[in-house]
């Protein structure tokens, strides 16, 4: 059966465990934010508004405010994380406005963003076709939604590696790329949840760990 309402997601990352997300991000990813940056940066020019969907330690938003004069907001559920980001953007002396948020009822008005990034998140949450319905609510005219995710089907070889990214190594990455895995979505899955909201125009690119869906309103 389709999953249009998962239990166990919709789940922060708080206390311990989000200054421990914060290290490993800090540690193992900078460089694949930076060009996850980059990559954002190719959909918005100057002036124009951005949104990063559940930026965990908020290290994207950080490295795209310095690629432009963008407005950039992070919306995560977690309240310890966005206390986290925000501790993050100071220290590297850049404005983001960081805030807690559930991306099934974004704190936002329609329109209001030129585009929209979120990686490694879309399998953390209860209602997929929710989530992409307030995407594309937020979401301006013209505007692009970039999701950036693991892919069910991917080999185990591919997700082991997003394991070995953030430093886990053999039998521990092996175990937490399966459990990352199991909870993500598939290709098929991804395009009949799009095909229940508005977006007309995307595109579904694979990557080496899963794919990226570029979605166009
Ligand atoms: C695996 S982390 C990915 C974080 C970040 N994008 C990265 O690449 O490191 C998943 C994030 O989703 C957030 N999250 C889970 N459910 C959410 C929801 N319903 N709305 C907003 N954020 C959510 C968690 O707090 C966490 O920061």
């Amino acid at each position: 059966m389709m999953k249009f309402f998962k239990r166990f997601k919709d789940l922060g990352i708080e206390g311990a465990q989000a200054k421990y997300y914060d290290k490993l991000t800090r540690e193992h990813r900078l460089g694949e934010m930076k060009d996850q940056a980059r990559e954002a940066a190719g959909y918005i020019s100057d002036g124009d508004t951005a949104l990063e969907i559940a930026p965990g330690a908020g290290y994207l938003s950080i490295e795209l405010s310095k690629l432009g004069k963008y407005k950039i907001t992070g919306m995560d559920i977690s309240k310890d994380l966005v206390e986290i980001c925000t501790e993050n953007a100071n220290e590297a002396g850049v404005e983001v406005d960081f805030r807690q948020g559930n991306v099934s009822n974004m704190p936002f008005d329609a329109n209001m963003f030129n585009c929209i990034i979120c990686v490694l998140a879309f399998k953390n949450f209860k209602q997929p076709v929710k989530a992409l319905s307030e995407i594309y609510r937020v979401l301006k005219p013209g505007g692009t939604a970039l999701i950036m995710d693991l892919n069910k089907d991917a080999t185990m070889k591919a997700t082991k590696k997003v394991a070995e990214n953030i430093g886990l190594k053999g039998l521990k990455a092996f175990i937490a790329g399966a459990i990352q895995r199991s909870g993500a979505y598939s290709r098929k899955e991804f395009e009949t949840f799009i095909a229940h909201t508005e977006f007309k125009e995307y595109e579904i690119r694979n990557t080496e760990m899963g794919f990226s869906i570029f979605l166009k309103k």
